[in-house]
Order: C-alpha cells, then sequence, then structure tokens
C-alpha cells in the first residue's frame, strides 16, 4: 500500500528554483535512503511533506489524503525529526514526551512508557534533559516521533551526533518498525550506514531526482564485474582485457559474462594461477551515488 506519494513538486525561494520536478512514492515497510549533496533539497523537500513549507506546484498525498486539502487527516500518522529535535532542557525526558503527548488524542502514559522502551531510555528517563548525551537526546527525539503510532516516519540526518552503539541501536528500531509497517524516509550522508538497513534509495541533486532504485538494483547496476583472489596478480596481467584491471598483489577485477568468467577462470587456472575466490562484484551505494553525477571513483 502507498502511504507517501510525491508528484512533481517544484519550489522557488525568492528567484531561485530549490525543488524541479521532485517525484517519489514510499510504500508501506520500505525505508528509503533519501541522499544528495548539501544543498540539493532534501530538507526542503521534507519540510513540504511536513507542511513545514508551501509547494509552488506538485502533490504530495499522505495515506492517501492531500496535505493541501485535508492537512489534519494527512499528518495525523506521521512521526518526523527535522533538524535537531527541540526539547524544554530543564525537564525530564518523561515530563517532555508529557508534554508532546498531549498534542494526540489516546496517548497515555502507558504509550510513553513504551516509546521510552522502544528507544532503550527507561534507565534516564527521569533525569532532566540537559543532562543527556547528544545521542540521547536524539533517541528521545525518536520515542517523541513514536508517540502518535505513526505509519510513515520522516527523519532528517537522524544519525547526526550519534556513536556507532547509538546508529546500531537506532537501525534495529528502525527495521522493526519497518517490519511491523512502517514506511521510513531518511535522509542522512553517512551512505555506507544507510545501505546495511534501507531497502530503497533516492538521489536527489539539485533539486532533481537522479535515480529512484531498490538497494537491490543498484547493488547490481554493474552486474558483470567480479573481483577475483589470485595469489600474484601479476601472473594475470597478460590474460586481462580492456576493461580488467589489477586491484592489488592479490585481486584482480574482470568485466565477463556469465559464460564467460567461466571459461576466464578455467584460462587462470591452467595456467598455474592459484584462484582462492571469485565474487560478483556489488556496488555501494556511495558508488552509486557518485555514478549518478558522473563521478567515477
Ligand atoms: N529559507 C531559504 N531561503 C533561501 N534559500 C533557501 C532557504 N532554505 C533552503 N534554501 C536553499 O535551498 C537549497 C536546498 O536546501 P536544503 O536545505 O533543502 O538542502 P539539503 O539537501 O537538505 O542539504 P544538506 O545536505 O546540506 O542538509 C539550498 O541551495 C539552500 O541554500
Ligand atoms: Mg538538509
Amino acid at each position: 500500500m502507498c502511504i507517501l506519494q510525491v508528484k512533481h513538486l517544484y519550489k522557488k525561494i525568492g528567484k531561485k528554483e530549490i525543488l524541479k520536478d521532485v517525484s517519489f512514492t514510499l510504500d508501506k515497510g520500505d525505508i528509503m535512503a533519501f541522499i544528495g549533496p548539501n544543498g540539493a533539497g532534501k530538507t526542503t523537500t521534507i519540510k513540504c511533506i511536513l507542511g513545514l513549507q508551501k509547494i509552488r506546484s506538485g502533490e504530495i498525498l499522505i495515506n492517501g489524503y492531500d496535505i493541501r486539502k485535508d492537512f489534519v487527516l494527512a499528518i495525523s500518522k506521521v512521526g518526523a525529526i527535522v533538524e535537531n529535535p527541540d526539547f524544554y532542557m530543564y525537564l525530564s525526558g518523561f515530563d517532555n514526551l508529557k508534554l508532546q503527548a498531549r498534542m494526540y488524542r489516546n496517548v497515555d502514559d502507558s504509550d510513553i512508557s513504551r516509546v521510552v522502551e522502544l528507544v532503550g531510555l527507561e534507565g534516564r528517563i527521569h533525569d532532566s534533559v540537559s543532562k543527556y548525551s547528544l545521542g540521547m537526546r536524539q533517541r528521545l527525539g525518536i520515542a517523541a516521533t513514536l508517540l502518535s503510532t505513526p505509519n510513515l516516519l520522516v527523519l532528517d540526518e537522524p544519525t547526526n551526533g550519534l556513536d556507532p552503539d547509538g546508529i546500531k541501536d537506532l537501525r534495529v528500531l528502525l527495521k522493526r518498525l519497518a517490519k511491523s509497517g512502517v514506511a521510513i524516509l531518511i535522509s542522512s550522508h553517512n551512505l555506507s550506514e544507510l545501505e546495511s538497513f534501507c531497502n530503497r534509495v533516492c538521489i536527489l541533486s539539485d533539486g532533481k531526482i537522479l535515480e529512484e532504485a531498490s538497494i537491490k538494483e543498484v547493488k547490481e547496476m554493474d552486474e558483470n564485474k567480479y573481483l577475483l583472489k589470485v595469489d600474484d596478480s601479476s601472473k594475470c596481467k597478460k590474460y586481462l582485457k580492456e576493461f580488467d584491471k589489477v586491484v592489488d598483489k592479490n585481486h584482480i577485477e574482470v568485466v565477463r559474462d556469465e559464460e564467460e568468467i567461466a571459461i576466464f577462470i578455467k584460462e587462470l587456472v591452467l595456467n598455474d594461477v592459484l584462484l582462492y575466490e571469485v565474487s560478483k562484484y556489488e556496488m555501494s551505494l556511495e558508488e552509486a551515488f557518485m555514478k549518478s553525477r558522473g563521478i567515477e571513483s
């Protein structure tokens, strides 16, 4: 089921065109990595989705509701963090959540305990927020977004300031939420991090979508590339073709289709090359990002 539909967004601020035809969709359970260079328009797109900025033209539907016509219904099942979450520093985490909970109908103390446990803050929830680390504040921010039991979570750079443990916890939490049917849009510059738990990617550059694909499709973009681990790369040089290359002393990279790779392996082995490993090359999100911008590594 389509939870978020973004259709042909255009936005101008002053004379500058910030968004130029941004379209993508998010289904139930999707975790989409929303990536692009600084100034590409990610935060602007996110603000438009949340109704924090007006669009010039285009359409945004959340759970089928148009945010311009049925804003309250559209936004009712959305949780979001844009930039840094704001809290009353002198209040405890719990009291901050209690204040936020008053914005929603049917959210009580048991819901607060549930989200606190989900983000793993139960040990510190009654301390004042001023005593929290950056990572703990991020977790509290996520807890706050979960109060309304959203089915769409929009997170703008939520891994900023998190340590590796914090990032791992967030990853586990987001995966669990996605499994329960929540759709998640997450922007970040930490591409290797995103690649490990997102199932889709949307690359934005200069206000335009360069690529919208599944992570699987991205990884298989160069499906004919193979990495071979050998005893001595120099022994293989004479069998390499135009697009092949020696990576280091023990690795070569070759471009072959399935039949050719079998023949190539046979050729190496018959010529006394010791072959330890053959693996199909998978493109990383970072490489796909560079490639989509015309920058080859
Ligand atoms: N209020 C504003 N007034 C004028 N220009 C703005 C305003 N807000 C954003 N912009 C411009 O819009 C463009 C997109 O900005 P945006 O913050 O959406 O980028 P981003 O993809 O989130 O970048 P980053 O990765 O740095 O967070 C930038 O060129 C920025 O300068
Ligand atoms: Mg931004």
